[in-house]
């Protein structure tokens, strides 16, 4: 790559929902792409960044109408207030649209239709669960009822948390909307269906074109040999969404447009500029970039719906699909009561957020792995890094030369060191170009620990105050100034308000990656100026217990913020995210929303009457494909008989005479196979991965567990 030769590139981020805060999870992959957005721009590439608010679907249209507004006011307040969010976190889009615009209208209609008119769209009736109260049909994730298989209460409408079976929501027992109450009744309707088999041998080859991750391609290969299935693009009437055309009352399903919003944002950007070509970006052979940024979990809507939607309507596909892995804190999901499901608008309350474009660079690769934020780990770290070696470069060199003449020396006496300095560059950004900003960090701060090391030794401070070495200290401060600009543009694509300010402080126009291979010589420079205080730990505490504090006042004015039926979609989805969670490779989601912990008060828990069991006997269960049949002993000569779901991952012959935990009053459930009168406790992902609690020996049978 040379500057006289730029690339062109078009980057997303996925399209935040409109109807929640932007967190610390999301702005992993916003910070993520901007980085990489504003490494491109410096490198002298065209490079374009568009994102928009994904404005559509059930969940907004409920959202907006708990709280007594149009769901278009309601898009609009949401996004005033991720943009603001954004700009706080110097996120710097090109644009930032909405999936509910005209344009995005416009190519939806057409993408749709070039799919129809070519046979990949089938339209079939099919029964659906429906709620006569609120007269809307009910997704999976708005039905709750009994397992049709072990008859566990309050399980949701595709799987069952207490013996994993799998169904669909009309096969519950006495089910019920989430949202009204109902019963719900059967009803037939015509859905659209997008032909996704048609695209098997595509996605064969486009899945395998280094167009995604290896892990993600493997995942994505179990799929396509086990076949595809038609993927459901339509909803029916009441829906916040595009109607489909000539189909009056059917709307397409929100992802459905909201890939197409990418497209839709950038058309925007275009009529707005006037100097852009949107069919250059998105024609079917084009030689632009194309590099969607994402989370893992919704791998298969940007893997495989969208490649081949774009191609059936005859638009290019992606160059790249990036994906991400979660973020963590302190090692354990996002929780709203540890006070750990952080939004961004909180951080900024406290904290600089440089301090997190650093932290997450400092740890970002280009897998798909979980990502921890631990918060002692990063106020040390940034610290550590910017404060102690990287700002400490200018602030202990630079008023030398401010309180002397204000110029640098006119030679450089240490030419060698700044050279090595400026090769460094082509090896830092070879890593940014691949996503791996983790190395890129470390790279440059073992550079920032050379050049201290070189201040540290001609100590200019002592020298200062020898009669007839002020030269040799210009000549020291004026290198160690030179090496400071060559690392503050290696950092500038993660850190741009630390090079605004060395730009300012150094009398500089910019800090392209080109420039720094000219060494500054007799050049002006200004007064230094602190760039940047120590993150102190209070400050991480303030944004807990504020975090803490919005939580108690969700709670007490629960129906306003959160409606049940996002919260039952948000525990679902938290659900099926711990379940897949220590699985290799990504998790897949197939709605949109949060995966969040929820919280019980200290009485809820009191409740659980755990306690120490003995298994006195393990045993196969004929006819059952998950269960063991367990005889505990609980202590004074009372035993139960559990039926647990761990037969993929012990034998049961393994199990006789070990101490476990279980919940002792859990009322009891008849199952098919009999009464199950209790629950053992056992940790893990499932299959082979299960892990029964086994505590220390000492324990006796009987004693509670507190
Ligand atoms: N609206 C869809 C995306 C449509 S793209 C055509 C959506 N929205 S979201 O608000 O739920 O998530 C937006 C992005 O943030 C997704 O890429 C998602 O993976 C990411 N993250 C949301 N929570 C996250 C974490 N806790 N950690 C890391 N990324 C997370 O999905
Ligand atoms: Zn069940």
């Amino acid at each position: 790559m040379t500057a006289q030769n730029p690339r062109k590139i078009l980057v997303t981020s996925a399209l935040p929902y409109a109807n929640g805060s932007i967190h610390l999870g999301h702005l992993l992959e916003y910070i993520q792409t901007d980085i990489w957005v504003r490494f491109q721009k410096l490198r002298g590439n065209e490079c374009h960044y568009v994102c928009a608010d994904d404005a559509h679907g059930t969940a907004i249209m409920l959202r907006a109408e708990k709280e007594g507004i149009s769901p278009e006011e309601q898009i609009a307040r949401v996004k005033a207030e991720h943009e603001a969010d954004f700009a706080g976190f110097q996120i710097a889009f090109d644009n930032f649209h909405s999936t509910h615009s005209e344009e995005n209208r416009l190519l939806s209609e057409e993408i749709y239709k070039a799919c129809r008119d070519k046979g990949h769209i089938a339209i079939r009736s099919i029964k659906q669960l429906y709620d006569p109260v609120k007269e809307l049909f009910l997704a999976d994730r708005y039905i709750k009822g009994e397992c049709p298989k072990c008859d566990a209460a309050d399980q949701y409408g595709d799987n069952c948390e207490a013996c994993g079976a799998t169904y669909t929501p009309a096969e519950l027992k006495n089910p019920f909307s989430v949202i009204s109450g109902a019963t719900p009744v059967e009803k037939e309707s015509e859905h659209y269906f997008f032909k996704l088999p048609d695209f098997q041998e595509f996605l064969q080859q486009w899945t395998r074109s280094g167009t995604l991750q290896d892990e993600v391609a493997n995942k994505l290969a179990e799929w396509l040999d086990s076949g595809l299935q038609e993927w459901d693009i339509s909803r029916d009437a009441p829906y916040f969404g595009f109607e489909i055309p000539d189909a009056p009352n059917k709307f397409f399903y929100v992802w459905l447009d909201a890939p197409i919003g990418y497209m839709a944002s950038f058309k925007n950007l275009c009529d707005k500029r006037g100097d852009l070509d949107f069919n250059e970006y998105w024609k079917k052979d084009s030689t632009t970039e194309l590099y969607h940024f994402i989370g893992k979990d919704i791998i298969n809507f940007h893997a495989l719906f969208w490649p081949s939607m774009l191609s059936a309507a005859e638009y290019r596909t992606p160059t790249a699909v990036n994906a991400h892995g979660f973020v963590t804190v302190n090692g354990s999901k996002m929780s709203k009561s540890r006070g750990t499901f952080i939004k961004a608008r909180t951080f900024l309350n406290h904290l600089n957020p440089t301090y997190l474009r650093y932290y997450f660079a400092a740890k970002l690769s280009s897998s798909v792995d979980d990502f921890d934020l631990n918060l002692e780990d990063f106020v040390q770290r940034v610290n550590a890094d910017l404060v102690n070696k990287l700002v400490n470069i200018a602030s202990r060199t630079g008023n030398f030369i401010a309180k002397a003449s204000g110029e640098l020396s006119a030679t450089c006496a240490e030419p060698e060191m700044l050279q090595q300095f400026i090769d460094a560059g082509d090896q830092i950004a070879s890593h940014y170009e691949k996503r791996e900003f983790g190395r890129a960090m470390k790279d440059i701060m073992a550079l920032a620990d050379r050049a201290n090391e070189y201040i540290q030794e001609k100590a200019p401070w002592a020298m200062n105050k020898e009669e007839g070495r002020h030269q040799e200290v210009q000549d020291v401060c004026s290198v160690a100034l030179n090496l400071f600009r060559q690392l503050v543009t290696y950092l500038a694509p993660v850190l741009p308000e630390i090079a605004d300010k060395t730009k300012a402080f150094l009398n500089l126009d910019s800090l392209d990656w080109e420039a720094r291979r000219e060494i500054l010589l007799s050049h002006k420079i200004n007064k230094f100026q602190p760039m940047l205080a120590r993150a102190e730990m209070d400050k991480v505490t303030a944004i807990l217990e504020e975090t803490k504090t919005e939580l108690a006042k969700e709670n007490g004015e629960a129906p306003a913020v959160d409606n049940s039926a996002d919260k039952t979609a948000a525990k679902n989805a938290e659900k099926k995210a711990d379940k897949k969670a220590k699985n290799k490779g990504p998790e897949l989601r197939e709605d949109g929303n949060e995966v969040i912990a929820d919280t019980i008060e200290f009485p809820d828990f009191a409740k659980v009457d755990l306690r120490i069991a003995r298994i006195v006997k393990a045993e196969h269960v004929e006819g059952a494909e998950k269960l063991l049949q367990l005889t505990l002993d609980i202590g004074n000569g009372e035993t139960r008989n559990v039926f647990s779901g761990i037969k993929s991952a012990y034998n049961p012959e393994d199990l006789n005479g070990k101490l476990t935990v279980m919940v002792a009053n859990l009322a009891p459930r008849k199952m098919k196979f009999g009464m199950s009168e209790g629950m053992v406790l056992a940790a893990g992902p499932g299959g082979e991965d299960i892990f029964l609690l086994e505590p220390h020996d000492g324990a006796q049978p009987g004693m509670r567990v507190m």
